[in-house]
């Protein structure tokens, strides 16, 4: 089986991801995902969260901070600047003090508490995970497709994920209690729809979100998550334990790509030793690949001439990767 016929049998897999450690060509593998399906037709967005802007790189186009960039029929992308949506909630939360104390300005204090809150790892993912929930929620496309970047923090995402979402149950179910008191509280006293009602409004909200995204990822109908692999024994190595922690999480793995190949036919040509040696060591560990992922292992894509950037390079590594 190989990529296209994955595609093609399952039709409903709309949230395509891309995982592996850094520069094994996950940025690679999403733009020529997405060049594919646009061409078949399909309303594709491919989007990072990326700050090195990989996706303005591959396309050749200013797309960083943009919004949704049309790259081509069928195709956009986008790159969300997860500083701009940081100093947005900075501002959100300044204006809820104003508002609530009537200052006039944010005393120094707070100010710097903002500052530091927002220098927290925590605030950043947070961010991104709600600017991502939003692009997916939204459903205008056929296809999403997540550039991820390296393992590490798509693992965290994906954990931050079911830590939100059990974090939010609690919460709301205490709110729900504690509603029916006041509500009790507040028909002795004859009042209208308590304040507190906000909270649980609010809460109940980002419960759905968070459990639109999660339930997203961890979907086998709608998720494919993609392991890139190259034939090198760390890569081997880190890949099976990454694919072990991911099953736990129930992420549904799609398969392998294997990318940076020296094509063997090389070999029969006049070449350089060093380059022999190369393809012999390659061979030993595509037969390690074999053997981990076996059938699961869904295209072989080579080492090109140049870099993949522009549009005619994505298309060639497209038809390698879909159409051979
Ligand atoms: N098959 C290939 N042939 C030639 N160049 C390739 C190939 N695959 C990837 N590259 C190049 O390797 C570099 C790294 O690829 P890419 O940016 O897709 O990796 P990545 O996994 O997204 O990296 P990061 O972890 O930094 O996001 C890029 O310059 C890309 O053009
Ligand atoms: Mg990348």
């Amino acid at each position: 089986m190989g990529m296209k016929d994955v595609f093609e049998k399952n039709p409903d897999r709309r949230y395509i991801m891309f995982g592996g450690k850094g520069g094994l060509g996950k940025t690679t593998f999403s733009a020529a995902t997405a060049y594919w399906l646009a061409k078949q037709g399909k309303k594709v967005l491919v989007f990072s969260v990326d700050p090195q802007a990989s996706l303005t790189d591959i396309f050749e186009r200013d797309i960083f901070g943009k919004g949704p960039v049309k790259i081509m029929d069928n195709l956009w992308a986008q790159e969300i600047d997860a500083d701009s949506h940081i100093k947005a909630y900075q501002d959100e939360i300044r204006k809820k003090i104003l508002d609530m104390y009537g200052m006039p300005a944010v005393p120094d204090e707070i100010e710097q508490y903002i500052q530091a809150a927002s220098a927290e790892p925590a605030m950043e993912e947070s961010a991104i995970f709600d600017a991502v929930v939003d692009v997916v929620v939204k459903g205008d496309y056929d296809y999403y497709i997540y550039d991820l970047v390296p393992l590490g923090h798509a693992l965290y995402y994906l954990s931050m994920a079911k830590v939100y979402d059990e974090w939010i149950n609690k919460i709301t179910k205490l709110r729900e209690e504690m509603r029916e008191y006041e509500e009790m509280v507040s028909r002795l006293k004859r009042q209208k729809e308590t304040e507190q009602d906000q909270i649980l409004k609010e809460l109940l909200y980002i419960k759905g979100r968070i459990n639109a995204s999660s339930s997203i990822l961890t979907d086998k109908e709608k998720t494919a998550f993609f392991f890139v692999v190259v034939p090198e024994q760390m890569i081997i190595t880190d890949t099976e334990k990454a694919a072990k922690l991911f099953a736990q999480f129930d992420v549904p793995i799609g398969g392998y790509v294997v990318n940076r190949v020296i094509p063997r036919r090389l070999l029969e040509q006049q070449i350089p030793e060093y380059l022999r040696n190369r393809i012999q060591m390659q061979e030993k560990y595509l037969g390690a690949i074999r053997q981990s992922f076996g059938d699961r292992v869904l295209a072989s894509v080579p080492e090109l001439e140049r870099d993949v950037t522009g549009l005619p390079m994505i298309e060639k590594l497209a038809s390698i990767m879909y159409e051979s």
